[in-house]
């Protein structure tokens, strides 16, 4: 093969590769690193310049200059073409992509709604600790040592004093320990029970606690906030029950109840009652001066209701079908 034939043949090999790259000019780089790249084909062919006849150079060295100036030219070119291609791809027609807006848990929804009936009726909002000591969960609420009414909450315990705080009640305590009456607080959060988990049953769920101290509440009182609070949640026509029940801090202690169409059956959103004097003397508020009442709403329970789900595990999977429902 001639050198002639090489050059010839490089030049073959080049105009039949840039037809390709006409028409898909994502090859620009690969092509030009093939021609033109440190040990591309061009850079091949300069390198054989030595092997050539003395008096044949000018003219190879004259024809591959040619070579590389129209390879050159070419992908510069080429160049233009492959980037205003590449713009073109954009389609603008298109229609965008959507926006994946997030949505609000059922159950956030369900404790602002709660928040928002009670700070209507002029209670504030208070936190507290989800870890707490045995004091704040059960004696000062009037749990004796050893008593069984400690059974009726299977209590997650931490160490032999510290506990995971089984009810929202603790923060009562709290409360009339750190502030003087009086006081209207509501107070939403995680509880934990170490009961077997079911479609009715969790080992965490949600409270909203009241707290209601001041001179001459009374037990109508606390029916009356209770009840407003049970028709602007579910709507006016709701009935609802107060039923005689028992905790160790209330007294006298009621339950509500509403009813369900759906099942047929009257179910339980909250416990309540008037505050026990046992309770004041444990934090100190003089019980001849001050009355009140207090109460544990269920939101899991609220929210299930109202929203018709009938297993509590699904509030707790986050599973975007079940999820979606809520937009
Ligand atoms: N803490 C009680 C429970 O978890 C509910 C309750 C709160 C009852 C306040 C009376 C007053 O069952």
């Amino acid at each position: 093969m001639s050198t002639q034939d090489t050059i010839d043949s490089v030049r073959k090999e080049f105009r039949a590769d840039s037809k390709i790259l006409i028409k898909d000019p994502d090859q620009h780089e690969t092509l030009k690193i093939k021609f033109l790249g440190r040990k591309g084909l061009i850079s091949n062919l300069f390198s054989q310049l030595g092997n050539i006849k003395p008096i044949d150079r000018p003219k190879y060295g004259n024809d591959l200059n040619n070579l590389k100036n129209e390879i050159l030219s070419f992908f510069n070119e080429n160049k233009k073409i492959s980037k205003t291609s590449s713009s073109k791809s954009l389609d603008y027609s298109l229609p965008g992509r959507k926006f994946r807006i997030g949505l609000q848990h059922p159950l956030q929804k369900t404790l602002n709604e709660i928040k928002d009936i009670f700070k209507n009726l002029g209670f504030s909002i208070a936190y507290g600790p989800e870890i707490d000591d045995d004091f704040h969960n059960f004696s000062a609420l009037n749990f004796p040592p050893e008593h069984p009414a400690r059974d009726m909450q299977d209590t997650f315990f931490i160490e032999d004093d510290i506990v995971l705080r089984t009810h929202t009640s603790n923060v009562q305590v709290h409360l009339m320990e750190d502030k003087e009456p009086p006081l209207r607080y509501i107070v939403p959060g995680r509880v934990y029970r170490n009961e077997s988990i079911s479609f009715k049953s969790y080992c965490l769920f949600h409270q909203i606690e009241g707290l209601y101290v001041d001179k001459n509440v009374s037990f109508s009182d606390h029916k009356a906030i209770l009840e407003f609070f049970v028709k602007q949640m579910f709507g006016p026509k709701t009935k609802m029950r107060f039923r005689p029940s028992y905790f160790p801090f209330t007294e006298p202690s009621a339950e509500v109840d509403i009813w369900s169409d759906k099942s047929s059956q009257w179910l339980e959103i909250l416990g309540s009652g008037m505050v026990d004097p046992e309770v004041f003397k444990s934090v100190d508020i003089d019980e001849n001066i001050w009355s009140g009442f207090a109460f544990g709403l269920g939101v899991e329970r609220i929210c299930m209701l109202k929203y018709d789900i009938d297993d509590i595990r699904l509030l707790y999977q986050g599973d975007i079908r079940f999820l979606e429902q809520f937009k």
